[in-house]
């Protein structure tokens, strides 16, 4: 039968990309819960929220649905698949996803969705906080460099304009942050899978993801 898939690791180790290749392989629901938090950052960019007043943040938490289909992510209805890769998202995105109201809706939804089994959820703290019973939990990682690299290759196909020099100190201070936060950092599962994929490219990581799968 299927199982739960989580997958966690810093930025830029190729996660989604893994995760939504074996998804359409194995015929699993993915979930980019990364997405889901820029959603909610673009939100609080767009309400011009000052994150450190507790009754705007809870007001937008509250009025705010998101969702992360297939299809794109949405904010009430709006189109977010696009803006929320902007460096503004990218640059907030950390100190978004420290506040509790914020982890509190967004772990709910998350749960609800892996509830029906056969799901790939990527992430920072799914195999930790949102799917401790998961049957599979990788942790993905690579250098720094590598990283950086991979990042900016994929956002210049897009159009980006930030540097490697940029994209990379972005990361590293957004893994700092992830890491160092009170609720839920960014930890390894004792009980995941580690892959370093520096020098894998995404489809051999694909592939073993598959292999751990069907395991
Ligand atoms: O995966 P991605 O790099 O797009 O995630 C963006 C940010 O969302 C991360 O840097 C982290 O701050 C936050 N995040 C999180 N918990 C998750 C997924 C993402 O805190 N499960």
């Amino acid at each position: 039968g299927k199982i739960s898939v989580a997958i966690d690791g810093p930025a830029g180790a190729g996660k989604s990309s893994v995760a939504r290749i074996a998804a359409e392989r194995t015929g699993y629901v993915y979930l980019d819960t990364g997405a889901m938090y820029r959603a909610f950052t673009w939100a609080f960019l767009r309400a011009r929220t000052d994150l450190g007043d507790a009754a705007a943040v809870q007001r937008i938490v509250e009025t705010t649905e998101i969702t992360a289909e297939r299809d794109g992510v949405f904010v009430n209805g709006t189109d977010v698949t696009a803006s929320i890769r902007e460096p503004a998202v990218s640059g907030h995105v950390s100190a978004v996803a420290a506040l509790a109201p914020v982890r509190e809706k967004l772990v709910q939804l998350q749960r609800k969705t892996a509830s029906t089994g056969g799901v790939i959820l990527d992430g920072r703290d799914i195999g930790t906080v949102v799917l401790p019973d998961a049957e599979l939990k990788v942790f993905l990682t690579a250098s720094i460099a590598s990283r950086a690299k991979r990042r900016w290759l994929e956002l210049r196909a897009k159009g980006g304009t930030e540097s490697l020099a940029e994209i990379e100190a972005n990361i590293a201070a957004r893994d700092k942050m992830d890491s160092e936060r009170e609720i839920s950092p960014l930890r390894e599962a004792a009980d995941a899978v580690h892959i370093d994929n520096s020098d894998m490219d995404l489809e051999e990581t694909a592939d073993l993801l598959c292999r751990l799968i069907k395991e």
